[in-house]
């Protein structure tokens, strides 16, 4: 298996950095994530897009123009030939001679995972969160920051729950790795618009809901959530999950809600569209 590393492929088993990368001496560096199937990548612009931002809002310069990364991209998937996998296009910090200040040039890493990702099949039972109060750092921007999501793990675990929704000062914002939807008594369709990561999968589904339904990008108070009619998260890798339980809160009948069904299935058929431009 090939990882691109700065200028060339290399195989995985040697691609590595220096121990005085600005990522392992203070953790700063971004990243972006996205599917392939059947050796697509999906969205792809969407993810070089938010990249791009991500990178000047850190001061790094990406040493390719956005057509470059994807050639190389598209490069990679050819010789790994990995149809159903994951890529991480990683930007660090760079070599830094005293470990803090920031170089001229980072290190670009762009590798690729064998994955599975779950069927295209609306699930029948939603998922149990529990809540934290946390404001993360740059949450604009998509930073390899997951410090908070990672040292909590264990209390999701004693809680029986599959993720922490984070919240500050009585505002939900988003999971550590997905964004949070909810659905009014009136049908609109609401996702919190501060101290968040635009999610390319948010993005899609505020397309597709606002195509039936009333949306709206505003501050959701937790109070709101709890009370909420539906409640569901996004993500790339998950693509939209139903959420029936937030702490001590069953969300209405427990069980995952119509809204969240027609989102998921028109997002489904948006992702076959995509794939129909892979074939051709
Ligand atoms: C902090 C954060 N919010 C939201 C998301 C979801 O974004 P996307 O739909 O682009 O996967 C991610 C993805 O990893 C994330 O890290």
């Amino acid at each position: 298996m090939y990882t691109y590393l700065n200028d060339s492929f290399v195989p995985e088993e040697k691609a590595f950095l220096h121990i005085s990368d600005l990522a392992i001496q203070r953790g700063y560096g971004i990243f972006d994530f996205f599917r392939v199937i059947n050796n697509y990548p999906l969205f792809i612009d969407d993810y070089l897009e938010r990249l791009f931002v991500s990178a000047q809002e850190m001061h790094l310069k990406i040493p390719y123009s956005s057509n470059q990364l994807k050639e190389i991209i598209f490069d990679l998937i050819r010789k790994n030939n990995l149809p159903v996998s994951g890529i991480k296009v990683i930007l660090t910090g760079g070599y830094s001679p005293d470990g803090y200040q920031l170089p001229d040039k980072p290190n670009l890493v762009i590798s690729q995972k064998p994955m599975t990702f779950p069927p295209p099949v609306f699930p029948t039972s939603g998922i149990k969160i529990i809540t934290h109060e946390y404001l993360r750092d740059k949450p604009h921007v998509k930073t390899i920051n997951y410090v908070v999501g990672i040292w909590i793990q264990n209390k999701i675990k004693e809680h029986n729950a599959a993720d922490v929704l984070y919240y500050y000062n009585g505002i939900v914002s988003e999971f550590p790795r997905c964004n949070f939807f909810i659905v009014t008594d009136d049908n609109v369709v609401v996702t919190p618009g501060e101290n968040i990561l635009e999610g390319i999968t948010r993005k899609h589904v505020l397309a597709l809901a606002s195509e039936k339904f009333k949306i709206e990008v505003r501050n959701v108070t937790l109070e709101e959530a709890l009370n909420a009619r539906e409640t569901f998260m996004t993500s790339t890798s998950k693509r939209i999950v139903p959420v029936v339980q937030i702490d001590n809160q069953i969300i209405r009948d427990g069980k995952p809600g119509r809204i969240t069904r027609e989102l998921f299935d028109s997002l489904v058929m948006l992702e076959e569209k995509e794939l129909m431009k892979g074939s051709k």
